[in-house]
């Protein structure tokens, strides 16, 4: 549909053009864009950006996880693309910058998180000063923290510069403590929230829609599809495509109409009706769609024909528009709800194996390792998931993202039963310690303290059976050396270190995270 025009969202388009000829006028700002899976927001914003005369970079957060700042990286390394890599922030904060974009030279050796933000500015800085610039940070609800914290703080800075910031969520099951709710309430406070919330289609735009799929509809087809869908776009795609493809349809004397004495029900599920669209899918082209939904929302084709144990990659799903070309050599499913119908189709026991196999092959690629633990953990590999995690707490703590690493620790951590840590020297008490100490930088104070007692508890039993001295609770002082630790860069204890990892700039897009795990991912579990 990418050169048909929108249908409805006029008032939407108006406002958010309007804020994008303040930012050309030097007069950025920051904007959310809300709602459900699904109802227009990508479409929209797109179409909104198209012809405003700004440079659009767009950046996303994947299901699963992203890498810190990920969103933001993406946006960079676009705007590198473009202009042939020239630097983008120039003297001592260069080196910061390279934390996140290691094709920039060496990273800064210390530094901190306040440090990193001011280099980030600084580069959307320069980039906005080029050329007025807007940029799309879409799914944001599967974003890092760390990104919307920095979302939070760059707000104010964007007044005076030619930068919009379009960032959309998903705001339906939004949990409670997600960080988008965090960003906005701060946004509200400081008088800065400016959101445009995305509804379904009207009854009349709904069929509008159909219209554009099968051409006239009759009434009772029009109101059938109206009330299966509720005017979600992308259910009026699918649910009109799978009826083309079905042969359910005859003339009637207004338009088509459903066949009459047809009692099959209209699927009444988005995962149904992608799946009707999808039925008449070759063996060979099914058994890979299911093993890619399982790899990714985009993915390495070869990976994925190499785990089904397939001759090749079927054409059939990129002729169907199922998948499409992402980036040399990757593809990535037409929307993160197709992929979620595919992925529920895997049996469990087979998603498992999968899950193990794509994490083999990933882990072997170096791929990020918050990719490869999300695989592991889905794939039943407690052991292994907790060394990727660690390995990626890491890495987040050495970009200042403590909030994500201490969510990362608390994952490995949550599969890391206290009965386990027998035989391996205390290494759980010293990622629990480690846990405090982000959960502290994190400005966490009351989880820290919590975390502290826990870890006191668990040292005093070690100490009272006699397998380790005490040295715990900390002092202030040892709390503090524990907190040197991590963000200089050592390695926490890893059951079976992986290989290391370091951030490297990915040559095809980089490298999609697979199913949830990320607060506010609906979709594969
Ligand atoms: N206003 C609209 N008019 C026509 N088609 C639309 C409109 N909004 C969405 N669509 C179609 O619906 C599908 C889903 O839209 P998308 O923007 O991907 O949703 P979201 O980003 O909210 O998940 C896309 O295929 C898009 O072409
Ligand atoms: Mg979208």
């Amino acid at each position: 549909m990418d050169d048909q025009l929108l249908i409805g969202r006029e008032r939407e388009q108006a406002q958010l053009r309007a804020w994008a000829a303040d930012a050309l006028a030097g007069r950025g700002s920051l904007v959310l864009l809300a709602g459900e899976a699904g109802v227009g927001k990508t479409t929209l914003a797109r179409r909104a950006l198209a012809g405003s005369g700004l440079e659009v970079l767009e950046g996303v957060g994947v299901q699963g996880g992203t890498s810190a700042f990920g969103p933001v990286v993406e946006v960079l390394r676009a705007h590198l693309r473009i202009e042939g890599g020239g630097p983008l922030v120039e003297g001592p904060l260069a080196a910061h910058l390279a934390l996140l974009l290691p094709e920039l030279g060496p990273p800064a050796a210390e530094g901190d998180r306040a440090t990193l933000f001011e280099a980030i500015r600084l580069a959307l800085a320069a980039i906005a000063a080029r050329r007025p610039a807007a940029l799309l940070l879409d799914d944001l609800q599967w974003a890092d923290d760390a990104t919307l914290e920095l979302l939070a703080a760059l707000a104010r800075s964007l007044d005076t510069q030619p930068l919009l910031v379009l960032g959309a969520f998903r705001s339906d099951e939004l949990p409670r403590d997600h960080p988008i709710r965090r960003l906005r309430s701060e946004l509200r406070r400081a008088g800065r929230l400016r959101q445009v919330t995305v509804e379904p289609l009207e009854a009349e735009a709904t069929a509008a829609l159909l219209e554009r799929t099968l051409g006239a509809a009759g009434p009772s087809l029009r109101r059938a599809v109206f009330d299966r869908t509720d005017g979600v776009p992308f259910f009026v795609n699918e649910l009109g495509s799978a009826l083309a493809a079905s042969g359910r349809l005859e003339a009637g004397p207004s338009g088509l109409e459903l066949l009459e004495g047809e009692d099959v029900p209209l699927p009444d599920s988005v995962r149904d009706a992608v799946l009707l669209r999808a039925a008449g899918l070759s063996d060979d082209a099914r058994v890979a769609v299911l093993t890619a939904a399982v790899a990714g929302q985009t993915f390495d084709p070869e990976l994925v024909t190499a785990v089904a144990g397939l001759p090749e990659w079927p054409d059939e799903l990129l002729r169907q528009g199922i998948v499409a070309e992402a980036a040399p050599g990757r593809m990535a499913f037409r929307h993160a709800l197709v992929r979620d119908a595919f992925y529920g189709e895997v049996p469990w026991t087979r998603r498992v194996a999968l899950h193990r196999a794509v994490a083999e092959r990933l882990e072997a690629t170096h791929a990020a390792p918050v990719v490869v633990a999300e695989h592991w953990a889905l794939g039943r590999r407690p052991e292994q998931a907790r060394a990727s995690l660690l390995v990626a707490a890491e890495a987040f703590c050495a970009v200042h993202a403590y909030r994500d690493a201490e969510r990362t620790t608390r994952r490995a951590l949550e599969l890391w039963p206290e009965e386990r840590d027998e035989g391996t020297g205390g290494a759980r008490l010293d990622v629990l310690e480690r846990l405090a100490g982000c959960a502290e930088l994190a400005g966490d104070l009351a989880e820290a303290g919590t975390i502290w007692r826990a870890g006191a508890g668990g040292r005093a039993t070690r100490s009272r059976s006699g397998r380790r001295s005490a040295g715990w609770p900390p002092s202030s002082s040892s709390r503090a050396a524990g907190r040197r630790r991590w963000p200089a860069g050592s390695r926490p204890p890893a059951p079976s270190p992986p290989p290391a990892w370091r951030p490297r700039p990915p040559p095809n897009g980089s490298p999609r995270p697979p199913t949830s795990g990320r607060p506010g991912a609906s979709g594969p579990p």
